[in-house]
């Protein structure tokens, strides 16, 4: 059964973001959120592990959520370094990015971690947004929507409902590049995702699936009209907050 699907626009900080600037960009962001008092989409951002209690505290009651880039799939331990679901939740955080394509590079996160972590997210009563996405070789040898499927089928827990995930589709060509596929190009790939979820859970029709790579101020409107989007994740762009809030104003 097909429910509305709430935009959600989320702000990837990746590894930026001092203190003082950082707590002025969530503040700024903050107060246009909540001047708009939008209650038709969800806006979010995901500040470095260091900021994120800061960050929720500083933006708290404005209706700006506060999430974690990343979490480790066991509660507690010795895992120096790590953060844990439990701790971002601790801290303010009402999401989690899993799977981000920057850490199934830089720290060889599988399938089967990334779905180690959304399920982490769930036990510590924080949303997953599972990010999946090809990379410029896999497109050019025409396996994108081979490439999503097995993603996909390796990185979504098994109870999956709409209510409990989030897809980010984010093609690794189109991060930070400036380059984005054609508004055809994301429809029929999000076509894809939503088709192998129905084969993976009941509700895939209302799980949100996001699209993230080079989106701006200047191309969200585009970008999210294209068919089965329901939001974006944002890197660089969630640094600037006028332009980060022109793109949650064009969900
Ligand atoms: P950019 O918006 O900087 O391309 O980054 C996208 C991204 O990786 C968000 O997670």
């Amino acid at each position: 059964m097909a429910r509305t699907r709430r935009p959600l626009i989320a702000g990837n900080w990746k590894m930026n973001g001092l203190k003082a600037d950082a707590l002025a960009l969530a503040k700024d962001v903050a107060a246009g959120v909540s001047q708009a008092g939008w209650s038709d989409r969800e806006v979010l951002v995901c500040p470095p592990a260091t900021l994120v209690a800061a960050v929720a505290d500083a933006t708290k009651g404005s209706g700006l959520l506060a999430g974690g880039q990343n979490c480790h799939a066991k509660a507690s331990g010795a895992h120096t370094g790590d953060v844990s679901a439990e701790m971002l939740k601790d801290a303010g955080a009402s999401h989690v990015i899993v799977g981000h394509s920057e850490r199934r590079a830089d720290c060889g996160e599988t399938d089967a971690i990334v779905r180690a972590k959304a399920e982490a997210a769930w036990r510590a009563g924080l949303l997953p947004i599972v990010c999946i996405g090809e990379t410029l070789a896999e497109r050019e040898a025409g396996k994108t929507l081979a490439v999503l499927e097995s993603q996909l089928k390796g990185s979504v827990p098994a109870g999956s409902t709409a209510a409990k995930l989030v897809v980010a589709y984010e093609p690794v060509w189109a991060i930070g590049t400036g380059k984005t596929p054609t508004t055809p190009e994301v429809a029929a790939a999000h076509a894809h995702i939503r088709k192998v979820l129905g084969g993976l859970m009941a509700e895939a029709a209302g799980v949100r699936l996001l699209y993230g790579g080079s989106v701006k101020g200047s191309n969200a409107a585009e970008l999210l009209a294209a068919g089965d989007v329901d939001g974006a994740l944002v890197g660089g762009a969630s640094l600037n907050a006028a332009e980060f809030l022109a793109i949650a104003k064009a969900a």
